[in-house]
């Protein structure tokens, strides 16, 4: 009964984006305040944001979306389609479950599933030129290159910079249910 529920559910959601769509609705959705309607009451992830780089911590004063790393960014079909997924999966989720209870610090491993290279590249187009003195950073992005155009065993942005877009995001869940734990690598 729930899972036929559930489903019942997730296919009007489904629906509901793509009949009602419109760029006004997709516009709304793609802001970091909208993330946090849920994600700000699950606060680690938004904190963790705030004091990365990429949450505005830098000297240039930029920061990255939400969005801009978490949907596809080379295809607005995609994105639209990959927001629709997204959506009726969290929706339901909030539904039927307490998003406090989700398998957060684990399901960190699966980065490489809801976090998208090319908004990586959007920003950091320079990587792809290969052009920097660092030999270390010169190999590992001819890696990255070499194995995407294969377009076999890939490999993502975040395979290696598994961190990204939140400061010690590892620790904070951590001491939601243990005891601080002090500096963290
Ligand atoms: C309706 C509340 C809600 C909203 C709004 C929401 N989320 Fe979520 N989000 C959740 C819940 C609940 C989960 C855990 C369950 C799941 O993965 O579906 C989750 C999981 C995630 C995950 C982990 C995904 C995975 O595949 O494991 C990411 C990344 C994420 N959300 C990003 C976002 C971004 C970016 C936005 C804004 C476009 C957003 N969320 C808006 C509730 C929400
Ligand atoms: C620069 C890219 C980037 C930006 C911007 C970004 N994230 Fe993330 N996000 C990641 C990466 C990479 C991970 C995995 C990090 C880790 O494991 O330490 C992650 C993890 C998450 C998770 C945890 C998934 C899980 O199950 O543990 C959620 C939820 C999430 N992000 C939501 C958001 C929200 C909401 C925003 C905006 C306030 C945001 N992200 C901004 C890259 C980003
Ligand atoms: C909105 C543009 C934008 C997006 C999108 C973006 N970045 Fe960044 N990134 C920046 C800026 C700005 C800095 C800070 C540069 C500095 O301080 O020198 C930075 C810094 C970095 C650094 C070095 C600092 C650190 O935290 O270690 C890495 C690595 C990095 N980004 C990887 C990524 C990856 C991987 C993604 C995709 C998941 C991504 N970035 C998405 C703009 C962006
Ligand atoms: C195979 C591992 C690997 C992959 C895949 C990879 N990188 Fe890197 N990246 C590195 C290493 C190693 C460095 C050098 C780090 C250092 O020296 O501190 C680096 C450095 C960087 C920096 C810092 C540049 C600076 O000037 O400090 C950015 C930004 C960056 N990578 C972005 C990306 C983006 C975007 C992608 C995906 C298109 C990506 N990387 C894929 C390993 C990787």
């Amino acid at each position: 009964m729930k899972k036929t529920l559930l489903k019942i559910f997730c296919v009007l959601v489904i629906a509901f984006v793509f009949f009602f769509g419109t760029n006004a609705v997709v516009h709304t959705t793609s802001k970091n305040e909208f993330c946090s309607v849920c994600h700000e009451w699950m606060k680690p992830m938004v904190q963790a944001y705030a004091k990365d780089v990429h949450g505005g911590a830098n000297k240039f004063g930029v920061s990255a979306q939400c969005v801009d790393c978490h949907l596809p960014q080379d295809s607005y079909v995609k994105y639209v389609f990959q927001k629709a997924i997204n959506g009726a999966s969290e929706i339901s989720h909030m539904v039927f479950n307490d998003a406090k209870d989700a398998k957060w610090q684990e399901n960190r491993a699966n980065r490489e599933k809801f976090v998208y290279n090319s908004g990586c590249v959007k920003c950091h187009t320079n990587i792809l030129e290969l052009n920097s003195t660092n030999q270390n950073m010169l190999d590992m992005h001819k890696i990255y290159i070499e194995k995407n155009n294969l377009k076999k065993d890939s490999v993502s942005c975040v395979s290696c910079h598994k961190t990204v877009g939140h400061k010690n995001l590892g620790k904070v869940l951590f001491e939601i249910k243990n005891p601080p734990v002090g500096d963290w690598e």
